[in-house]
């Protein structure tokens, strides 16, 4: 089933259940094939999926941590979702150094985007043209209904080819490095941690609103293996399941 979502009290409820569900799912990958990949998001919420995660037994030597979108700013900028994840996942879980795959946001945009693109070429030993496929990918959910640094409207939208590409959070100005939708598409699981008041209509369009990725970015995701966690707030304009 593609849209599941579930509800939960608080956010901090939200996010233990979220990190229950993801440390199964890289736990099955593991039994599998001996190692797994989750790619997180960063902002605000990221840190209520951290830091329970980081408190999970996991094989964390097997599992290689890569990024959903990074902003294009120095490691140690507060802005950086490299920080968030080295203070509340990285460093807590004691994760190793050689599986942690950042986004280079000191770099030029287009330089880290091509460095990472060539860490994930390497990483999953892609011939050309074929896409990498994930175990886990975490998104959260901007209050204007964006996923990863793929905003309403972007042309970045309309690809479905590329891998690693250039965004612009026009807002803010900055420019981001970003999965592009075939990879977020190609996961095994997308799993979406959303807290909040001001998210309840974005998470509204994203679940109920007819298809259209352009204006609702969520809905690349429409058919595939697809979870979301929800604080109550978020989820206050929903239909019930
Ligand atoms: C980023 C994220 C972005 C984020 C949403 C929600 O770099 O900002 O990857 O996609 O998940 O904007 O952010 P908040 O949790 O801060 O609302």
């Amino acid at each position: 089933m593609s849209f599941l979502w579930h509800a939960y009290p608080s956010a901090r409820a939200a996010g233990e259940a979220c990190a229950e569900h993801v440390a199964g799912l890289l736990h099955r990958a593991v039994l599998e094939r001996d190692w797994a990949t989750l790619a997180v998001s960063g902002g605000a919420t990221a840190r209520l999926l951290f830091e329970p995660l980081a408190r999970v037994a996991l094989p964390w030597p097997r599992l290689h941590l890569f990024w959903v979108d990074e902003r294009a700013v120095p490691p140690s900028d507060p802005q950086s979702n490299s920080l968030l994840a080295e203070e509340t996942l990285v460093a807590p879980a004691r994760i190793p150094r050689g599986n942690v795959h950042r986004i280079h946001g000191e770099l030029a945009p287009e330089a880290a985007a091509q460095r990472y693109e060539e860490d994930i070429r390497n990483f999953f030993g892609l011939t050309s043209g074929e896409l990498p496929r994930f175990d886990v990918i975490h998104c959260g959910l901007g209050a204007d209904g964006h996923i990863a640094s793929l905003f309403p409207g972007s042309p970045l939208l309309a690809d479905r080819t590329g891998i690693v590409g250039v965004a612009c959070a026009a807002r803010l100005g900055q420019k981001r490095v970003t999965l592009l939708p075939a990879v977020l598409r190609n996961a095994a699981h997308v799993i979406f941690l959303v807290t909040g008041p001001d998210k309840a209509e974005a998470v509204r369009a994203a679940i109920e609103e007819a298809e259209n990725p352009d204006r609702y970015p969520a809905h690349l995701l429409r058919g595939r293996q697809v979870r979301w966690f929800l604080d109550e707030a978020a989820a206050r304009l929903l239909r019930a399941p």
